[in-house]
């Protein structure tokens, strides 16, 4: 990754961290533990990549970063829900997230459920504030949320990662993960490029599509192949709950040319950008070839 393209990432991270401190109710505000809970679960960890593609697609496109901040701390919004919710005993019962004990682990499991309730709702109010998008953009930011977070996107792809077992073919774990991981990642593009025009170029859907599974099946890989301390969670966890993954299923030499094939599909879509998409380029390559 080329030095500019780190800075402007951690740019990014840095602005997504401070509008996400600004829109979360401080740890003061009745009821503390719930409100500590979800600063906890928000705050302090992440790679922010959902804001980063985000802000980066909205640039891309011509849109302003006042314009991007509200979908991008809404995408981290819901992802931080997601991950609270995921790590309870009832779905796959982990108890460490981002290097810390997972949300559940710290504050009980009835709060923990409330946080991720609450960091939901509160995706949605920020997008439903925004003032630097024109109204029609906010009801359109607001529809796309909800149908990638809802039972056809992620909670959908949760559900049928609840049934997964230790048999899959490669199409089912496709369905599987393009929606658990992959349809909020799609999101923050459409997201980031509503900022910048009401029309969503086909090629920035491909690339979403591309990336949002590339990235889960480096998640999978990770489970196998990375180092717990690095990762920040519990590696192992996915053969341990018998539940097949790409790297299960194909092999890790498989899956992992599966994630650079995607990749590759990726940045064949990014063309019609130019230069501008460098940074969207970059994203991708850090998606499979990431160590955490
Ligand atoms: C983890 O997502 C859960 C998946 C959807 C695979 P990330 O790997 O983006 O988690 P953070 O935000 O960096 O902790
Ligand atoms: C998580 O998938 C997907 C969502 C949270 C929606 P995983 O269960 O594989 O994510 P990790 O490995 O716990 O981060
Ligand atoms: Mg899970
Ligand atoms: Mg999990
Ligand atoms: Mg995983």
């Amino acid at each position: 990754m080329s030095a500019v393209s780190q800075d402007q990432l951690k740019r990014y991270r840095e602005r997504a961290e401070a509008v996400l401190a600004r829109v979360l109710p401080s740890a003061q505000t009745s009821p503390p533990d719930l409100h500590e809970a979800m600063r906890y679960a928000t705050l302090g960890g992440g790679k922010r990549l959902r804001a980063c593609l985000v802000y980066a697609t909205g640039e891309a496109l011509g849109a302003s970063l006042e314009a991007l901040d509200s979908a991008a701390a809404a995408v981290e919004l819901i992802h931080a829900y997601s991950l609270v919710h995921d790590d309870l005993p009832c779905m796959d019962d982990d108890d460490m997230r981002r290097g810390r004990p997972s949300c559940h682990k710290a504050f009980g499991e009835a709060t923990a459920l409330l946080a991720g309730d609450a960091l939901q709702t509160q995706a949605f109010a920020v997008l439903a504030r925004a003032q630097a998008v024109s109204p029609h953009a906010r009801i359109r930011m607001v529809e796309e949320l909800a149908q990638a977070s809802g039972s056809l996107g992620m909670a959908g792809g949760q559900a049928l990662d609840l049934k997964a077992g230790p048999e899959a073919t490669v199409e089912i774990l496709e369905e599987r993960h393009s929606r658990k991981t992959g349809a909020l990642i799609h999101a923050s593009v459409r997201l980031g490029a509503l900022a910048a025009n009401p029309e969503i170029p086909v090629a920035l859907d491909d690339y979403g599509r591309a990336l949002g599974l590339a990235f889960q099946i480096a998640d999978d890989l990770l489970d196998v192949e990375g180092v717990a301390l690095v990762v920040g969670k519990t590696v192992g966890a996915d053969a341990a709950a018998g539940k097949a993954t790409f790297a299960s299923v194909l092999g890790v030499d498989e899956a992992r040319r599966r994630a650079r094939a995607l990749h590759d599909n990726a940045l064949a879509s990014l063309r019609f950008l130019g230069d501008n998409g460098g940074l969207l380029a970059t994203i991708a390559q850090y998606a499979v070839e990431r160590d955490h």
